[in-house]
């Protein structure tokens, strides 16, 4: 194998930049010519978008949000003849290898080229953490530390105006990220999809707050799991508090990658190249137990992942 090719596919996340200059210098270190393909699955058909790739070509990226090669969410990778579309495109270019950095969405589409002949490796990229079979993904945790930047400035007024804030995080049908930054975060309530919510529950812990006096309140609610607008109304009719809400939208799909994505998206790189080299694919490169270990990438749509009830409970008990 001479040729590979890396693409980003699904929402971008920040450190897919660092994985694709992993991809791209590990590669043509190891002898590869190494090809950019733009606007996800969708550039896979036309040739206008494959860049080749020199070391020069990733330089002074590795700081920058987002994704040098842009990405777009492509459904037509489920399509038998866009698939087929998509492997002549490849083996025209002489590209016998390729790397898919995305999400479990973008995972499924590499498994189809995968199924076609097309030797596929994923990287997982997205803020969601919400792919099966890896503890971690890239974007994760600078979207964490994103959203905490935010709750510590809206605590500043919340403390001020001793308000109850509603703050809507992403993560699509998961409740990851609202976990990890309302337990970093100190939230008085996380709302999850995986935990069914209780608004009784949620009024008891403010009442609690306010009698003890506390300055605000702070309710990190996923985007699954509830209607920050409609919370909001319930909240109102229950307690006599002044409540507001803010919706951080795609905040937290920018900035500067954190070092730990840096960090991760460099090692997955890497990581991606080797597995081609060495003759395997059909597989993601994935973080289980502080190892990267490669993982079949029909795992990552193998169900939900599972949600850390341990943590939540804990996040709930030191909130009292
Ligand atoms: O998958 C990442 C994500 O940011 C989700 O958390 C969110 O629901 C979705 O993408 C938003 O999609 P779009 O960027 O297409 O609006």
């Amino acid at each position: 194998m001479r040729k590979i090719a890396v693409l980003t596919s699904g929402g971008d996340a920040p450190g897919m930049n660092a994985a694709i200059r992993a991809v791209v210098r590990r590669g043509i270190n190891r002898g590869f010519k190494v090809v950019g393909i733009r606007r996800g699955f969708a550039g896979l058909m036309n040739g206008d978008e494959f860049i080749e790739f020199k070391m020069g070509s990733v330089a002074d990226i590795i700081h920058r949000g987002g994704t040098i090669l842009l990405t777009a969410r492509e459904e037509g990778m489920h399509d038998k003849l866009f698939r087929a579309e998509a492997v002549k495109c490849l083996k025209n270019a002489g590209i016998e290898g390729l790397i898919v950095i995305g999400g479990d969405g973008s995972f499924q589409g590499a498994a189809g080229l995968q199924d076609e002949g097309i030797r596929a490796i994923g990287i997982p990229g997205t803020i969601d953490n919400d792919i099966n079979g890896t503890d971690q993904t890239i974007g994760f945790d600078t979207a964490v530390n994103t959203i905490l930047d935010a709750v510590n400035r809206l605590r500043d007024t919340a403390t001020s105006h001793e308000r109850i804030f509603i703050i809507e995080v992403m993560g699509r049908a998961t409740g990851f990220l609202a976990l990890a930054a309302g337990l970093a975060g100190g939230a008085e309530s996380i709302l999850v999809p995986e935990v069914d919510f209780d608004l009784d529950q949620v009024c008891e812990r403010l009442l609690r707050g306010i009698e003890r006096r506390k300055s605000h309140s702070i309710i990190i609610a996923a985007e699954g799991a509830v209607d920050p607008f409609e919370l909001n109304r319930d909240i109102r009719d229950r307690i006599k508090a002044e409540t507001r809400i803010t919706v951080l939208g795609h905040i937290q799909r920018g900035g500067s990658p954190s070092a730990v994505d840096r960090l991760l998206g460099s090692r997955m790189g890497a990581m991606a190249v080797d597995l081609l080299e060495q003759g395997q694919s059909g597989y993601f490169t994935a973080y289980v137990d502080q190892s990267l270990v490669p993982v079949p990438l029909q795992v990552s749509g193998a169900g939900k992942k599972p949600f850390p009830r341990d943590i939540y409970e804990l996040a709930m008990d030191l909130a009292r």
